[in-house]
């Protein structure tokens, strides 16, 4: 969707302050590019939607790792959440503080906690009993307490997609209530850890309100017996518009809905869309339109590869020309165009289609189109598969104006570089 970084100017689309064909021009396509300024935009905008809470934010790296999006956030004071040593490494690479970087996940491997507790990792959220006992006896052995929070599992329905849904009883993530109170009972059998925090994260672009509510009125449940337990981290989650009439909440009814239950805790967040979905586009550029059993098939040089998103849980993402904007007073691009057109990827899958019945008027061979929204979980999903090169990265910097190249694009050379 488009925003106040994202938007037409004279006809052609800009990213603040530089046209999007500039960089297109230079860095190729397919191409990331990203706002920093509106990823600094939408984390003071959080901030500002959770003050009552005065949480510390702890950007979830796993939306977009790209080191100068880290860096940026990190000079802004967002602390980090880590899913593995790859992103603990990356996020004190972008100079993140030790003791402000959180290390969550289902499955931390021994040489993961054990870097972790070298380098002195301010959390660790705890999702099994196996887990603990491993991290009490390498902190043991290496001198050290280690801080963490259990993750609950509430057992609540999340109102999002179900690929996407982490908090009910059948999912993998986190500990039932029974087990966290059983732990949380026996907290002296693990001398090396400090039990500081309880966890949650219910899923991911969440539409209701009331699921978190009930989630976090069971984590206050559950460590209400320990008075030495009054951080709550409420994990991320915030929705993000993918569409103008996109039916979320706002960051500020989440706020509402959950200070009067929080005044009294500290509360860390964990946000990773919230922060940097809307502050990225994909540009592609179309190779061929071609007209196919009553169907138009706009075939890009972006794929499945570059944006997983729509391919794994039919995802929908705004697509707009690089130049001149949507005829004033046309039918919303929402709306299924009658001459259905396909946006679609070279990739060898069926399922390899960005876009589906959209309304492109005049597309043409050599147009550049741009895919919005795209900043989360973008580059990140982004993979090989027929072996394509992943695609450039390129930051905008906070004055709008000034940009660079942040990620070069991958080569032919650099797939099989590993191959021995
Ligand atoms: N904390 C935990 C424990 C998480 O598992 C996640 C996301 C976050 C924080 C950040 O959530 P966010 O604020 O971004 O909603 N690939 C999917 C999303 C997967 C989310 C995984 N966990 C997608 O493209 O929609």
């Amino acid at each position: 969707m488009l925003n106040d970084s994202i938007q037409y100017h004279n006809g052609a689309l800009y990213c603040d302050s530089v046209p999007v064909s500039e960089i297109a021009a230079h860095a190729g396509t397919p191409v990331y590019i990203y706002s920093l300024r509106r990823a600094l935009d939408n984390l003071r905008r959080l901030q500002s939607a959770f003050a009552a809470l005065r949480p510390h934010i702890h950007y979830s790296a796993k939306a977009n790792a790209n080191l100068a999006v880290l860096r940026a956030l990190v000079r802004a004071g967002a602390g980090m959440d880590a899913v593995s040593g790859g992103e603990i490494y990356r996020a004190l690479h972008a100079g993140a503080a030790p003791e402000n970087i959180v290390f969550a996940g289902v499955g931390k491997t021994p040489d993961e906690l054990r870097y972790a507790l070298e380098q002195d990792v301010g959390w660790f959220n705890v999702e099994n009993v196996g887990e603990l006992r491993l991290l009490n006896d390498l902190a043991a052995s290496m001198g050290r307490t280690a801080q963490i929070a259990l993750r609950l599992n509430p057992d609540v329905a999340a109102s999002t997609h179900r690929h996407i849904a982490t908090g009910h009883g059948g999912a993998k993530f986190g500990l039932s209530i029974g087990a966290a109170r059983d732990l949380l009972a026996h907290q002296s059998d693990y001398p090396c850890i400090r039990f500081s925090a309880i966890h949650l994260h219910i899923g991911s672009q969440l539409h209701d309100t009331q699921a978190t509510r009930s989630a976090v009125k069971l984590a206050l449940e559950v460590i209400a017996p320990y008075p030495d337990l009054r951080t709550v981290n409420i994990g991320g989650g915030l929705p993000v518009a993918y569409t103008p009439d996109d039916p979320i909440p706002n960051w500020e009814d989440f706020a509402a809905a959950l200070t009067p239950l929080l005044k009294d805790y500290t509360v860390l967040l964990e946000p990773g869309r919230s922060i940097i979905a809307d502050a990225g586009l994909l540009v592609v550029s179309v190779l061929y339109v071609k007209q196919q059993a009553g169907q138009t098939f706009v075939i890009t040089d972006g794929s499945m590869t570059e944006l997983l998103r729509p391919a794994l849980y039919e995802a929908y993402h705004e697509i707009v020309p690089v130049k001149s904007p949507p005829v004033p007073g046309a039918r919303s691009l929402l709306e299924v165009a009658s001459d259905r057109i396909h946006i679609v990827g070279p990739v060898c899958e069926t399922t390899d289609v960005l876009g589906r019945d959209r309304h492109l008027p005049g597309v043409q061979p050599g147009d550049q189109l741009a895919i919005l929204t795209a900043g989360a979980y973008g580059l990140v999903m982004a993979n090989n598969y027929n072996q394509r090169p992943r695609p450039p990265e390129v930051v905008v910097h906070e004055d709008g104006q000034t940009w660079h190249i942040a990620r070069r694009r991958e080569t032919w050379a650099d797939l099989a570089q590993f191959e021995v």
